[in-house]
């Protein structure tokens, strides 16, 4: 007896080793993927689309080289050293707009992706508004995963509610709402590092000046020394006198969060936030409730706007796994992909087609405005200025950060524009 149960579990074994044998795969391939979606709202997003990716690709082997820090400031500079090095990842996280077209395309690092776009339709369901802003040429050089809106205002509804402050609809008043704010020993405006100093100073421009006078800054010829700038700079310098004192050493998240806790009455930020805000705690996030935890608004003077950005991914020259990585962008580019990541994230689909139904209150507002705002794009977040620009204009940044001087922010913004522009 126990020598029949010998055998038969030996010959089990040798079928399951032949079958193993016979079946076997190749070596597991592998995909490298680079982006800086590492902290709370953006994990969980990625993490949520390499889900789909691996239902449907088992055998390549995911390498998430997430590198930590908002907007890609730390990411972006190891990325530029391992582009330099000949050593790219196989596809990266990239900005629509100049980010790609000025920088990468422009630096010859990445690949069209034409025919992947054509085998997958994506012409149909890509928003026409968004095509020009990856392509070059009549080639197409990236593939969008989302829209996001960086011109949102999250407030604390009961914090405002307590205090009797309604919700500012110019820099007047939202001045004037700080007055009130900082009379209860609360933070007004809830500020982080210094990118997130930018996109302050791009909503702002953008409130002051209108899409059409935002949108010619960024166009060849576009007056950086005007009065309405300085009008405008001059604003933002006000609205700067009324962040928290600490701004320059807290990430995004720790911005958003004094706004969550009550801290904060405002925090000027892309809707990431709402990501942050309503994501699982599980995953890092905040667990609250859309429309009850936290609330949003259009920041001042940009009602009717949507200021916008959108990340999308790549394919690397000589990239080590290029098939890997055309079967990470058909996931990024697919609704399944698209519809696992974007709630997540906080951004809505650059698909037109995805299921509004499972997408929370705020996003699907910001679907609505979407598709009947004016659109501009962000600065900050790759659309308008080509890396060189903008690098120079972060520089300047830097210096009125600390010395607070307008006319000189004013006249390095008009020399960037000068030698950098568009
Ligand atoms: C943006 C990016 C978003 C979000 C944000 C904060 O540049 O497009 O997806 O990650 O930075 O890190």
């Amino acid at each position: 007896m126990v020598r029949k149960l010998f055998v038969a579990v030996a010959l089990l074994v040798a079928v399951a080793l032949l079958a193993a044998c016979a079946g076997a795969q190749p070596t597991a391939d592998q995909v490298e993927i680079f982006s800086w979606w590492t902290g709370g709202g953006e994990a969980a997003g990625l993490e949520a689309m390499l889900g789909v990716f691996a239902g449907e690709y088992p055998d390549v082997e995911f390498i998430n080289s997430a590198v930590a820090g908002g907007a890609g400031t730390n990411a972006r500079a190891v990325l530029a050293s391992r582009l330099q090095a000949g050593d790219p990842p196989d596809s990266w996280q990239a900005h629509a707009g100049q980010e790609i077209i000025g920088t990468y395309v422009a630096a010859d690092q990445i690949e069209p992706l034409n025919s992947l776009f054509e085998e997958e339709g994506w012409l149909d369901v890509m928003p026409d508004t968004l095509i020009p802003l990856i392509s070059k040429d009549g080639d197409i050089f990236s593939v969008p995963v989302n829209i996001h809106r960086a011109n949102v205002m999250w407030t604390n509804p009961a914090l405002l509610a307590e205090l009797g402050v309604a919700v500012p609809t110019t820099w007047d008043e939202f001045l004037g709402a700080c007055e009130t704010i900082e009379a209860a020993d609360k933070i007004c405006l809830a500020m982080g590092e210094q990118w997130t100093a930018m996109h302050l100073m791009e909503v702002v421009l953008l409130g002051e000046l209108g899409p059409d006078a935002y949108n010619a800054l960024w166009s060849s010829g576009g007056d950086w020394g005007s009065p309405e700038v300085t009008a405008a700079l001059e604003t933002y310098a006000q609205v700067l006198d009324h962040v928290n004192s600490d701004a320059s050493g807290l990430t995004w998240q720790d911005a958003a969060q004094l706004v969550a806790n009550g801290d904060a009455a405002f925090n000027i930020m892309g809707d990431w936030v709402d990501g942050y805000f309503s994501g699982d705690t599980a995953g890092g996030n905040l667990g609250l409730v859309p429309g009850e935890g936290y609330a949003w608004a259009p920041p001042p003077g940009t009602d009717g706007t949507f200021q916008f950005l959108s990340d999308s991914f790549t394919l690397a020259k000589n990239a080590p796994h290029s098939e890997g990585a055309l079967a990470w962008l058909k996931v990024a580019g697919s609704k399944a992909g698209q519809e696992a990541f974007n709630p997540v994230k906080g951004s809505i689909c650059a698909r037109t087609d995805c299921d509004a139904s499972l997408f929370n209150e705020y996003l699907q507002s910001a679907m609505v405005d979407w598709s009947s705002d004016t659109v501009v794009g962000s600065l900050t977040h790759g659309v308008t200025a080509n890396d060189t620009w903008k690098n120079e204009i972060n520089t300047a940044l830097g210096l009125f950060l600390t010395n607070g001087d307008v006319a000189a922010f004013q006249s390095a913004l008009v020399a960037a524009a000068g030698t950098y522009g568009n």
